[in-house]
């Protein structure tokens, strides 16, 4: 018999229907909930509240596990190229070898972008954060492509994917080239995603640039980690945008706002920060960890903790040791790598963190092989979006495929019942 939940209010009973998931994840279905008796559910920060079924990615927080479309985290940072696992996430299987030549090729012939973009760009001030401009370089696009603008413009979605996936590393490169004073570089389209863009960052007019295999492989491995996370901050800001059908672009744009914050993607930029200020500080562990316990103190352990994983986080297992790999390769000693493995450790056995479930999130380590790769902390959620472009273009094209109503929570409303308007000169 199927499975149901009841629920007695105002002395009657209600029956709402279980949906359970090819994981046997299980969900109270409560759509009907208000029309049958006038409540609404409250779930503030959405801890307990599924906003939609989803066919992308599946990770288990207690068992520490991460998949997308079936394949594990693990598997495709291992066998796989970003493109190959982009081209999953969006399409739903890893593609065959022409599949994977068509979607390579059209993504390396749309990696220019145009010029007059760059007259967008060269209004920002330079030190203007590179998460800012690029959101708002994306939200320009649209107005590059004015037929995204129509809902039903789905005829054109592969080429808008492509554009996105192709343009997102270019305008990233520009923000590091006006930065650092210099010219910026065009894409060459022989290398591969990964080449170009270490070409575009570090390439200069007056001298030979060769790319390092070990640095585009790190890349590709990074990229991949954080390609997808289902329903986090910016993917749930990307989907409720797309859900308003406003376009691709805007709705991307969304999601890499989202993604700056502190909380979320600036993360990685927030722990070499604080690692950097512990090494400053002397090197000692204990002060921070402290200040991390302590309910009066604002501050807390950054790259640490996770909504979701309440074990420990896949990402940051495989990020660990590549990021050992990656220094050891390049022959990097960096000691804030070895205040980072001191801060695990003395936090993984402190009863505060241990009795939380607080383990390393994917951007404790992540931060300190950017770093090794020669990108400057600004730019980190930078990479980090790049790496999180498909999951997003994913998401936004499953929403639109199953035809979703427009996302529009609801509230408890606290504020002041009705009163009589007062005259300026009586308040
Ligand atoms: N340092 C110290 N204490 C922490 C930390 C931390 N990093 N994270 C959580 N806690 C404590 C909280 O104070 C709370 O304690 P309490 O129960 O005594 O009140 C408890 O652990 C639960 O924390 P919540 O904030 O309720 O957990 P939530 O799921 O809302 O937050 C979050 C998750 C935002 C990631 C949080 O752990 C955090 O702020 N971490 C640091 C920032 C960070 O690394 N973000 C990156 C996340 S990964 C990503 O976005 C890619």
């Amino acid at each position: 018999m199927a499975e149901i939940a009841k629920l007695t209010l105002d002395g009657k009973e209600y029956e709402y229907p279980i949906i359970e998931g090819s994981e046997q994840e299980k969900a109270i279905d409560i759509s009907k909930l208000r029309a049958q008796t006038g409540y609404i559910t409250i779930d503030p920060g959405f801890k307990n509240t599924g906003s939609t079924t989803s066919a992308i990615t599946y990770l288990d927080g207690e068992k520490g596990l991460l998949r997308y479309r079936g394949y594990s985290i693990e598997d495709l940072a291992d066998k796989a190229d970003f493109l190959g696992v982009a081209y999953l996430l969006i399409y739903g299987e890893l593609p065959t070898q022409s599949q994977y030549d068509e979607f390579v090729g059209k993504i390396r012939r749309h990696t220019m972008v145009n010029e007059d973009m760059r007259k967008i760009f060269d209004g920002f001030p330079v030190n203007a954060h590179p998460m800012g401009v690029m959101s708002s370089l994306v939200s320009a696009m649209s107005g590059f492509y004015p037929e995204s603008y129509s809902k039903s413009d789905m005829d054109n979605i592969d080429l808008h994917i492509v554009r996105l996936m192709a343009k997102l590393p270019t305008l990233a490169t520009w923000c590091y080239k006006k930065s650092q004073g210099h010219p910026i570089n065009y894409p060459n389209n022989n290398l591969d995603y990964c080449s170009n863009f270490l070409h575009m960052m570090f390439a200069l007019p007056v001298e030979k640039y060769e790319v390092d295999p070990v640095v585009s492989n790190a890349l590709n491995k990074l990229l991949i980690l954080h390609a997808d996370h289902e329903q986090n901050c910016s993917t749930s800001t990307v989907r409720l945008v797309g859900s308003s059908q406003a376009n691709i672009y805007s709705s991307i744009s969304a999601g890499i706002s989202a993604l700056w914050g502190p909380l979320h993607g600036g993360a990685n930029q927030a722990v070499i920060e604080m690692l950097e200020a512990i090494r400053a500080d002397g090197g000692g562990v204990e002060k921070y960890l402290n200040k991390a316990k302590d309910k009066n103190d604002p501050f807390r352990l950054m790259g640490f903790g996770h909504r979701v994983y309440k074990n420990f986080d896949p990402r940051a297992r495989i990020i660990k040791k590549a990021a050992d790999e990656v220094l050891a390769a390049l022959g990097i000693e960096d000691p804030v790598l070895d205040i980072a493995r001191g801060l695990e450790e003395a936090a993984l056995s402190d009863d505060y963190f241990v009795e939380r479930k607080l383990y390393p999130n994917v951007d404790f380590y992540s931060g300190i092989i950017y770093r090794a790769l020669g990108i400057p902390v600004n730019m980190f959620t930078v990479m980090f979006a790049i790496g999180r472009l498909p999951g997003w273009i994913a998401q936004w094209l499953e929403l639109r495929n199953d035809g979703q109503a427009i996302g529009r929570p609801r509230q408890i409303y606290t504020g002041e019942t009705v009163r009589p308007f007062v005259d300026i000169e009586n308040r």
